[in-house]
């Protein structure tokens, strides 16, 4: 009898998309395939990917590399704690494991930043154990094969006892990536292609007539904008950045010093007093450069640069730096920087 693990890895021989880390059995580098992939869509991680193998091939190589360096790399896709967290635990591995992944679950679980899904989908493609993987792809799907709208938690669980007994089955590391490839391309939130769906014959979803119905769309939540004001400080042909703290949001990433606009403060005056509080600048604010935006997860924000000249310059220290416009691209920034800099070069040209 053709069962649907069957039916689904025959769908995954013929549809698998050639990604970089499918051509590799190496824990580590699949490892870090998954720990870039979260939360970040896969044309956006390949060339990253890339570029941190050739500079990191080893386990070793990474351990005794310095954080500014490989946040450099990382610069871009956003979310820098994975990055930083990928460095302790591959340390963790170098110095206190002789180097070598642990192929218990709950060993490589308890290293900084592997949590249930990067647990389940390195064990399951790497060492090709038996555990689930589950991001958005597979609860959608299986959501749809069960005719669940809501995501309770009881229906959650019988997703996970669903997608459990899937990889029981056999390939379970083939099961977990057929998912994701049936979840972008088959089997998308806004559009599916049921006649290629190995569930075809199954699916609740299907069989409803309406399979985008399933599960219900979760409204995004209204996310809360700050206004920021933003400083480029000169001195002669320098500018000051400064590095943000190692914890907490964009950190260890290089940035222009900056400050919120809480309670309607004139920006001008604001960012007079917080260089001098913080960095011990006395600054001339001049006139306004412009505005850019960003979103993050949890917030958006409307950043205001201001031109700024500097009336003396300290010397550098390790968290403040006075770097030329051409030596910028030596450090680490945020999107939202970059957006900056895009924003002196356009009105400097
Ligand atoms: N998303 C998360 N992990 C993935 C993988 N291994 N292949 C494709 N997409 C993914």
């Amino acid at each position: 009898m053709y069962n649907t693990n069957n039916r689904i890895l025959q769908w995954y021989s013929l549809n698998k998309r050639d990604l970089p880390w499918r051509r590799t059995s190496d824990p580590y580098k699949i490892w870090l395939s998954e720990v870039m992939l979260q939360q970040t869509q896969v044309e956006t991680v390949i060339p990253y990917y890339e570029k941190w193998i050739n500079h990191y091939p080893t386990i070793k190589s990474v351990a005794l590399e310095n954080i500014d360096n490989l946040l450099k790399i990382w610069e871009g896709l956003g979310y820098y704690s994975r990055c930083r967290n990928f460095h302790e635990a591959i340390k963790d591995i170098f110095y206190n494991h002789k180097g070598v992944i642990p192929k218990q679950i709950e060993d490589f679980k308890s290293l900084k930043g592997v949590g249930v899904y990067i647990s389940g989908a390195v064990m399951s493609i790497a060492f090709k154990q038996t555990h689930i993987a589950v991001d958005g792809n597979h609860s959608r799907i299986i959501a749809r094969v069960l005719g669940i709208k809501n995501q309770t938690s009881r229906n959650l669980k019988r997703i996970n006892n669903y997608l459990t007994k899937l990889v029981t089955e056999g390939n379970p590391g083939e099961i977990n990536q057929a998912l994701m490839d049936m979840g972008s391309n088959i089997c998308k939130s806004n559009k599916v292609i049921c006649v290629n769906c190995p569930f075809h014959f199954s699916c609740k979803a299907f069989q409803s007539g309406h399979p985008l119905s399933y599960p219900k769309k979760i409204r995004p939540k209204t996310i809360p904008t700050k206004t920021i004001a933003a400083a480029l400080v000169n001195h002669g042909d320098n500018i000051f950045i400064s590095k943000r703290p190692l914890k907490g949001l964009l950190g260890g990433l290089w940035e222009l010093p900056n400050i919120e606009l809480v309670n309607g403060e004139i920006p001008e005056d604001l960012l007079k007093i917080k260089l001098a509080d913080q960095f011990g600048l006395t600054i001339k604010v001049g006139h306004k450069l412009g505005m850019i935006n960003h979103t993050f997860t949890h917030f958006k924000m409307n950043v205001l640069l201001y031109n700024c000249q500097a009336k003396d310059q300290p010397l550098s220290k390790n968290t403040e730096k006075w770097v030329s416009f051409s030596d910028l691209n030596q450090y680490a920034f945020s999107k939202a920087n970059h957006k900056l800099f895009k924003l002196v070069e356009l009105k400097n040209d």
